[in-house]
């Protein structure tokens, strides 16, 4: 054992609304067909928050679940990270809203926007704040109800989203033989207009003119950023085993953005890491942007798929256009 302070997950969680959207009730709201939605992307359903549902609802079941499994209470958080695109109000932070229902009286509070990539953000800066002495039990949640953002008569975007919530709790490792080995994050502007809202911000305020035109809604440039995300998503995975010092070979699981299937097997393909290492839910859930990883972690830990000792890697990329992967030998 090293003096210095290794950070790892020590329990993960996730929360998902009840109500399923599959592609046939997406036949009856837009020009769209299972058939077309299936090959294009894998996605079978999606889970839709009810009216009046906001991110903070989710994210608090996601980290009460995750701290349960951690063994710790509300009071022991020293810090809250939400990573979201769909905060509860634009003011205040989300984190501050799950902070004082959680009852984590001793835990600062932010939000994070990194777009799909959050938590893969949110885990890096927990592992900071860890490893530095500055936290030693930090809530990372990647929650987003991207349907409260989507143009529901937008064929090239409404069939591609869900809802939910995941959370992990970052801590020092008792034994520093487990945990995180290093992250990598990355980001290149000049793909914002690929993935954007355009009102609702200091630059396009909400106006009656933007709301009639759904300017506040999620418009994609699906071509671009599936380019974009097929070159990262490799580069980034192959970048981060070579500072941990592992092989492809060394990867017991790897936990992608669910985004896209076909963006997966592009990974799978140009890692030559085998394709049943690699946790796919993306048929039952879409794209649940931050929230997407950590509920693909939390159910494979769930399904058994993670052991003590297993190497596992993320790897996420989204609007920015950001991306980012870590890589950490599971603890539990
Ligand atoms: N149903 C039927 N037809 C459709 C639909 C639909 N839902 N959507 C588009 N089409 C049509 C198009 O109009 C087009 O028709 P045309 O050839 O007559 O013009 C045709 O299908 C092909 O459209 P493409 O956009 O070329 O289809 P593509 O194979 O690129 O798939 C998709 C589109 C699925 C969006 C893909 O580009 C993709 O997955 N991109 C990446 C998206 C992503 O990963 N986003 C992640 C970040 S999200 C976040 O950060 C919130």
């Amino acid at each position: 054992m090293s003096s210095k302070i290794r950070a790892g997950l020590i329990g993960v969680g996730a929360a998902v609304p009840e109500k399923i959207l599959t592609n046939a009730d997406l036949e009856k709201m837009v020009d769209t067909n299972d058939e077309w939605i299936t090959t294009r992307t894998g996605i079978k359903q999606r889970h839709i928050a009810a009216p009046g549902e906001a991110a903070s609802d989710y994210a608090i079941k996601a980290g009460k679940i995750a701290m349960e499994r951690a063994g710790i209470t509300a009071e022991d958080l020293d810090l809250i990270i939400i990573a979201t695109i769909t905060a509860d109000s634009p003011l205040p932070a989300c984190a501050s809203i799950v902070q004082d229902k959680l009852g984590a009286t001793h835990a600062a509070a932010f939000d994070l926007q990194a777009g799909c990539t959050g938590w893969v953000y949110a885990l890096s800066v927990a592992r900071n704040f860890v490893e530095n002495g500055a936290a030693k039990n930090v809530l990372a949640v990647g929650v987003d109800l991207l349907s409260t953002i989507t143009n529901w008569t937008d064929r090239t975007t409404c069939v591609l989203f869900g809802d939910g919530a995941g959370a992990g709790i970052v801590s020092a490792m008792k034994d520093d033989e487990y945990g995180f080995y290093d992250f990598v994050l990355g980001s290149d502007g000049s793909g914002a207009p690929a993935l954007s809202i355009e009102a609702g911000g200091s630059r396009v305020p909400i106006t009656h003119e933007a709301l009639d035109e759904h300017r506040n809604k999620v418009v994609m440039n699906g071509r671009e950023v599936f380019k974009f995300a097929v070159k990262v998503q490799g580069d980034a995975a192959e970048l981060i085993l070579n500072r941990a010092g592992l092989s492809m070979e060394d990867v017991d699981l790897v936990v992608p953005h669910q985004a896209n299937v076909r963006i997966i097997e592009s990974a799978v393909k140009r890692l030559g890491i085998p394709e049943e290492k690699f946790y796919v839910n993306i048929p039952r859930y879409g794209n649940t942007s931050a929230a997407s990883i950590p509920i693909a972690l939390n159910e494979a830990v769930e399904a058994g798929r993670v052991k003590k000792g297993d190497n596992i890697l993320l790897v996420g990329f989204g609007a920015g256009l950001t991306w980012g992967a870590g890589v950490m030998k599971w603890a539990y």
